[in-house]
């Protein structure tokens, strides 16, 4: 299935220049302790690349843990990172062994570390920093050895500009820094990934592979993708179960994923009139473009639902329903 020029680390697939770069870097950094931020839009394999590194350093045989920085309140997620002492907060009816401890001489995953709040990001740089920590309600140091990566779909030194991301601990993390390129902009990936997604889906429901017509992998190539590996994962499971045949056609996409298609034709059909001097003219053209644009990818990112989209725009429902309108959108 691989192609001699194509990568396969880890389950980390492409033979785009893009790709080849991360992997290249990645064989480099996996064997040193040194901290990984990894960005990239949601879907692009932040989490695959994260265990690739793990795997691929003298650290695989300890401990991988991978903690969600948004799915825990403050108070659950410092008891979940430290642990704590029977008694130190109503609830802890034992001992806890905290996850830091759990992964001592492992690799230690922050997802979504953005989302990490103010507090916690002053003791986790305490950790980084003395390599040492209390339980919570304890009083002994506990010292641990672990090798840090952290993992963002926000861009971190955004976060750090606007003041909701401490810069001390973004140098901390991002001694290494890994940006993950998104689906759309590799392109020449997707033939490769299709047949190795295929492979998986027709292994895991028993069935024998099922081809892609060229207008199905034609609309692939053509939509953005905002949801990435993953998105394409969910919708090739989509048509694989709905073809009934041994071929892909494009009706087995959801319907949203060929309405954005055939709004992007839509849009690439709008020409400014070449005859027009007036600078009104060419001005009220130049802010169409630019809304359409906008209005497109807002679209995009909420699938198509137009109550969230206007809001994200700052419009009412009824004025976003008003241009799809006039820009033959809808
Ligand atoms: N280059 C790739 N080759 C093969 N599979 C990939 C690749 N990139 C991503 N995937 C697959 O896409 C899915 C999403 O990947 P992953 O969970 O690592 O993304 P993520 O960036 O962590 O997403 P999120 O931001 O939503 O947490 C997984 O099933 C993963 O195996
Ligand atoms: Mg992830």
């Amino acid at each position: 299935m691989a192609t001699t020029d194509s990568v396969q680390i880890h389950g980390l697939i492409g033979e785009s220049t893009k790709i080849k770069e991360v992997c290249s870097i990645l064989k480099k950094i996996a064997p040193y302790d040194a901290s990984v931020l990894i960005e990239g839009e949601s879907g692009t394999g932040k989490e695959l690349v994260a265990r690739a590194i793990h795997f691929g350093s003298p650290r695989k045989d300890k401990e991988f843990v991978i903690v969600n920085c948004s799915a825990f309140s403050d108070s659950l997620l410092e008891s979940e990172l430290f642990g704590h002492r029977r008694g130190s907060f109503t609830g802890a009816i034992a001992e806890k062994k905290g996850l830091f401890e759990i992964a001592d001489q492992g690799t230690f995953i922050f997802d979504e570390v953005g989302d990490m709040s103010a507090a916690l990001q002053v003791k986790l740089l305490r950790v980084l920093q003395e390599g040492v920590f209390l339980k919570v309600g304890g009083t002994t140091p506990i010292s641990v050895d672990l090798r840090i990566i952290a993992a963002t779909n926000q861009d971190l030194k955004v976060l750090v500009l606007k003041g909701k991301f401490r810069e001390d601990l973004f140098y901390r993390l991002n001694v290494i820094h890994l940006t993950l390129p998104p689906l759309r902009d590799r392109l020449e990936d997707m033939p490769l990934l299709v047949i190795h997604i295929i492979k998986r889906l027709a292994e895991r429901n028993k069935q024998p592979l099922k081809k892609v017509s060229k207008d199905a992998l034609r609309l692939m190539q053509e939509y953005r993708w905002p949801g990435n590996v993953r998105e394409l994962e969910n919708e090739l499971e989509r048509a694989f179960i709905l073809s009934e045949g041994n071929v892909i056609e494009p009706n087995h996409f959801s319907p949203h994923l060929r309405e954005t298609n055939q709004r992007t034709r839509l849009n690439k059909k709008f020409k400014a009139p070449a005859n027009t001097s007036s600078l009104k003219d060419h001005k009220r053209i130049v802010v169409a473009e630019f809304e359409k644009d906008l209005i497109h990818r807002v679209l995009e990112q909420t699938e198509g639902n137009r109550t969230k989209a206007a809001k994200e725009l700052c419009i009412s429902r009824q004025e976003l329903i008003r241009k799809l309108k006039l820009y033959q959108m809808t």
